[in-house]
């Protein structure tokens, strides 16, 4: 009996510190070097297009991207050296990440599903899921601190950190005119970098572009005539039958609102409900559709692993919870006036009364297989291939 517990113990004991080792090495990040000839390269036609023309970014200069480069992808900025923001953030995926939580710097999963960082600009308020962060500028440097994220709670210790090492004085310099490291220079650089990922090269700009000027994604003029029948077929749906461009507007088709779109009756995440109870359980910031077919899983916690499942949500999966966004009910018509922001939509309801507060019947699309089919081919439009290609949106740092 005692040689069976000793043998259950020895077991125990071993898958333990089998499990610590391999703990150990999942963190054990393969030294790498920050290759300078591959980072200090010219960015300048990225910086003019940037997002509305690259004017956000005032007194930015090659140096300054570059640096926000080598900070993006540079494990240092986390607490134990194991992720960068590129970690999360991947350029194949559309700079999102293809696993609805992420690991964070203790291999502790994020809250919540990784987003897209591109085509943001200095107009781009309301970031994160839930909005909570009023600009990029004021963003960048949250994830360091996060103590999930990156663990550098302590913020003020990283620029001694980044002292330490024998490219950043130098790569400030360049930047700044000053070698010294500081919490707010770093967030600037790392803010340029990322001003200068856009995506603007999608198919569906690139068929827009030949009737109208300038590369932009909108969806409220003329169809491109090049459309192929089933892409058609899915273009129409979104502008029409399926009601998606009531909230996914404008040149990323995205929302400047929130919405609750009745994923649940109970929501694990509240969203902006958290921050500021006047929003309301279960309202999430409405985000961008540039690059979607490649920022699998979807939705604010990853819960969809593909486009066809998120249809079919929105088919016939909307869940009546007392905030249902009014677009997202039975009987919503939308006023008119040129699209979804006039504060025009009339909810008219389905049992013909006036007061729609007590009932609330979502939306059924009733798609065909063809419509289904026909929205994915449209949506897979918006995917620039130049852009998660692009060199210089790429990790600067190779294997030693
Ligand atoms: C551990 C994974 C992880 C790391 C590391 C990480 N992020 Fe994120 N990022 C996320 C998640 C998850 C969200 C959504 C968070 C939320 O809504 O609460 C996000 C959201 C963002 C957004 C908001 C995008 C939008 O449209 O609102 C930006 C910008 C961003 N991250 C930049 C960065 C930068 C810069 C770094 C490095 C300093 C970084 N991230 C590191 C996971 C990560
Ligand atoms: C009432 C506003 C509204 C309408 C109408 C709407 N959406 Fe959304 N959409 C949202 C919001 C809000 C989210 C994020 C929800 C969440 O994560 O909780 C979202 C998420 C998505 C996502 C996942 C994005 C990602 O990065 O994970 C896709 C894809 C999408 N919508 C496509 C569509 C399509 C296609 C339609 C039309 C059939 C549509 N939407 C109609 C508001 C809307």
């Amino acid at each position: 009996m005692k040689k069976i517990s000793y043998a259950v113990a020895l077991v125990v004991i071993t898958s333990i510190l089998w499990a610590c080792t391999k703990d150990v090495d999942n963190n054990e990040v393969p030294t790498r070097k920050l290759d300078m000839a591959t980072l200090q390269v010219d960015y300048t036609d990225l910086i003019n297009t940037a997002a509305f023309g690259g004017w956000n970014m005032p007194g930015t200069n090659n140096a300054r991207v570059a640096l926000g480069r080598a900070l993006f992808y540079d494990n240092k900025l986390s607490l134990n050296n194991t992720v960068s923001c590129g970690s999360c953030h991947k350029q194949q995926f559309g700079f999102a990440d293809n696993v609805a939580f992420s690991d964070g710097f203790k291999g502790v999963n994020a809250l919540r599903n990784s987003q897209p960082i591109n085509n943001i600009s200095s107009f781009s308020g309301s970031l994160f899921w839930d909005g909570r962060a009023d600009s990029l500028g004021q963003l960048v440097t949250m994830p360091i601190s996060n103590h999930i994220e990156m663990g550098f709670e302590r913020l003020e210790n990283l620029p001694a950190k980044l002292e330490a090492t024998d490219y950043y004085p130098q790569l400030f310099q360049d930047a700044f005119g000053t070698s010294n490291i500081t919490v707010q220079k770093i967030g600037t650089a790392l803010r340029d970098f990322i001003f200068i990922i856009t995506s603007r090269n999608s198919r569906f700009e690139q068929m827009s572009n030949s009737q109208f000027a300038g590369n932009t994604i909108n969806i409220w003029t003329t169809p491109p005539t090049d459309l192929t029948g089933f892409e058609r077929i899915g273009f129409d749906v979104f502008l029409g039958k399926g009601q998606c461009s009531s909230c996914h507007s404008g040149n990323n088709l995205e929302g400047w609102d929130a919405s609750n779109t009745g994923l649940d009756l109970n929501y694990t995440d509240k969203g902006m409900g958290a921050i500021n109870p006047n929003m309301g359980e279960g309202t999430f910031r409405v985000p961008q559709l540039r690059n979607i077919a490649l920022t699998a899983p979807y939705m604010h916690d990853g819960r969809f692993k593909t486009l066809e499942e998120v249809i079919d949500f929105y088919d016939h999966g909307v869940k009546p919870h007392a905030n249902l966004d009014p677009r997202m009910r039975e009987g919503w018509q939308d006023g008119g006036f040129g699209g979804p922001f006039g504060g025009d939509g009339i909810i008219v309801p389905p049992n013909g009364g006036t007061d729609d507060s007590t009932t609330i019947v979502p939306r059924k699309l009733n798609l065909t297989p063809l419509e289904k089919k026909g929205l994915i081919a449209f949506l897979n439009t918006l995917t620039d291939y130049t852009m998660v290609t692009e060199q210089r949106y790429s990790n600067p740092f190779k294997a030693e």
